[in-house]
């Protein structure tokens, strides 16, 4: 017997960090963070369980996965068969529209496509808390990709996580904004974002700073969006994020997510504000620059972008939908 269903989520983007955990085992933030759910890095999936299959199976743009890959998905899959109190094997099919492993947040939208796909293939239909727990173990980013527009992650008190819940702040609708993405350099980013934020932690000595900081963004993040104060959103953005690489960098061995388009992407960006634009960077867990701007700039923000040397692809989105299960 098969049972099998698929689902569609969206990548996003944090304007305000997690970088550190507060329990590793459960994948817990340190700190709160809020993201923008991207339209258009989508990530489709469908899972089939099947009481025939030898083992699991992850095929990724339909070619088999590579093997750490595959055993990733294939734990996350054991813990929604204890949920749902089955033994079935299941194939994973799974399609991104953009390069997965190398800080464009694929593991956010792969993660929240695989909870909802999975949990519904298994006959559960999972309450948010729930959902976004599951989600979480997968990737500590993953639960804002449930939901679309402006999403907060809380940070939560609570040792078993219940109150690490997602929550929209402002629906894709609400305010109509852009991240202009400069893609560069392809492949998987050199270290890990567990592995880093756990070296952070241990080895640096502005983690503690870093911490310390984040409710303050967060909540100044928050005010500027209930104001659709872009400017404001802006600088906390890009303050936020550079104070993070701070961390990665002061971390040892040191930690450095950039190469040269990075850095010229980014002056390219203050050259542009310079000159009147309003449009503030931020950075992940990989090399590419991540450009808040206002529709009006978002052409011109492109076009600078697609000069540096080293930006293969430049995408321009908008706030998106959360996950949805597809027909
Ligand atoms: O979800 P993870 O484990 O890939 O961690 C995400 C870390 C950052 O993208 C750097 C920040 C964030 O909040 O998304």
């Amino acid at each position: 017997m098969t049972r099998t269903a698929a689902a569609r989520a969206r990548a996003n983007i944090a304007l305000v960090k997690y970088w550190g955990k507060r329990d590793l085992r459960l994948n817990l933030p340190a700190t709160g963070s809020l993201s923008m759910t991207c339209s258009s890095l989508v990530t489709e999936t469908r899972v089939t369980f099947d009481d025939a299959a030898p083992r699991d199976e992850v095929l990724a743009d339909g070619a088999a996965a590579p093997e750490a890959f595959r055993q990733r998905a294939s734990r996350f899959l054991d813990r929604v068969r204890s949920l749902a109190g089955m033994a079935a094997f299941a194939r994973v099919e799974t399609r991104a529209t953009f390069p997965v492993a190398s800080g464009l947040a694929s593991s956010s939208s792969g993660f929240a496509a695989l909870a909802l796909a999975s949990t519904r293939a298994a006959g559960l239909d999972l309450p948010l808390p729930a959902l976004a727990a599951l989600a979480r173990e997968g990737s500590g980013s993953a639960p804002r990709s449930l939901l679309g527009g402006f999403v907060e992650l809380p940070a939560g008190m609570s040792p078993d996580g219940s109150d690490c819940v997602p929550v929209q702040v402002a629906a894709a609708d609400a305010w109509d904004v852009r991240l202009v993405i400069a893609v560069n350099g392809a492949g998987e980013k050199a270290v890990g974002s567990t592995e880093g934020m756990e070296r952070s932690r241990a080895t640096s000595p502005f983690y503690p700073a870093w911490i310390a900081r984040g409710a303050g963004d967060l909540e100044a993040a928050k005010a500027a969006l209930a104001a659709r104060d872009l400017p404001a959103l802006g600088r906390v953005a890009e303050a936020n994020a550079f104070s993070m690489h701070a961390v990665a960098l002061s971390s040892n061995p040191p930690i450095l997510y950039w190469n040269a388009a990075t850095v010229d992407a980014v002056n390219r960006v203050r050259a542009l504000r310079a000159e009147g634009a309003g449009a503030w960077v931020t950075i992940d867990a990989g090399p590419h620059v991540k450009v808040l701007c206002g529709p009006g700039d978002a052409a011109a923000v492109a076009d600078a972008l697609r000069g540096v040397a080293g930006v293969t692809e430049v995408r321009v989105e908008r706030p998106g939908e959360g996950a949805e299960v597809l027909g």
